[in-house]
């Protein structure tokens, strides 16, 4: 297992992203976290890529964005894996605070953030599309 820092995510990286999420990213949105504006560290295990975070920083802070572990390699630490990689990428860019959102229903995700010291600071009502309702979101702050 390692991690790599910033390759280009295609078609297997997408194919986790439509895996795991409920409401998935386009792959016009995914395709354009190519670029330079975004961090992405990838999970490589046996040749194959087994899960992504991508993050966004601006000055100081960085936003999670997504982050994804494919379903036959949940429940194994490898999240955290690639969280602690993007916490140790952020110290030695000082970067000071990380921010991301979740739908307030994700509970995975939720408890792998806390987990690494996010504390929920707010709420957005509604914010997100879920079938034919909305859904909160969750926003989460880690001060680094
Ligand atoms: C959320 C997600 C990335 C977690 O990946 P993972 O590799 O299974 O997570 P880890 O094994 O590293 O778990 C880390 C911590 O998260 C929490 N957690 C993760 N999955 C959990 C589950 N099924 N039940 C309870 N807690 C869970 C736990 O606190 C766990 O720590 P612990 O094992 O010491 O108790 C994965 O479930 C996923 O890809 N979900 C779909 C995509 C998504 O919702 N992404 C987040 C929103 S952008």
């Amino acid at each position: 297992m390692f991690i790599q820092s910033d390759p280009l995510l295609a078609d297997e990286a997408f194919a986790i992203e439509c895996q795991v999420h409920e409401f998935p990213w386009t792959r016009a949105v995914f395709d354009s976290c190519n670029s330079q504006q975004y961090w992405r560290s990838v999970l490589i295990l046996n040749d194959s890529i087994a899960g992504y975070v991508i993050a966004q920083p601006v000055a100081d802070e960085l936003t999670i964005m997504n982050v994804a572990v494919a379903t036959v390699n949940q429940g194994q630490g490898y999240a955290k894996q690639l969280l602690q990689h993007l916490f140790a990428r952020a110290r030695q860019a000082q970067i000071n605070t990380m921010w991301l959102e979740v739908r307030q229903s994700n509970t995975n995700a939720i408890m792998l953030y806390q987990s690494q010291g996010f504390v929920q600071v707010g709420r957005r009502r509604d914010y997100y599309p879920a079938g034919d309702t909305r859904e909160d979101a969750l926003i989460f702050r880690l001060d680094l």
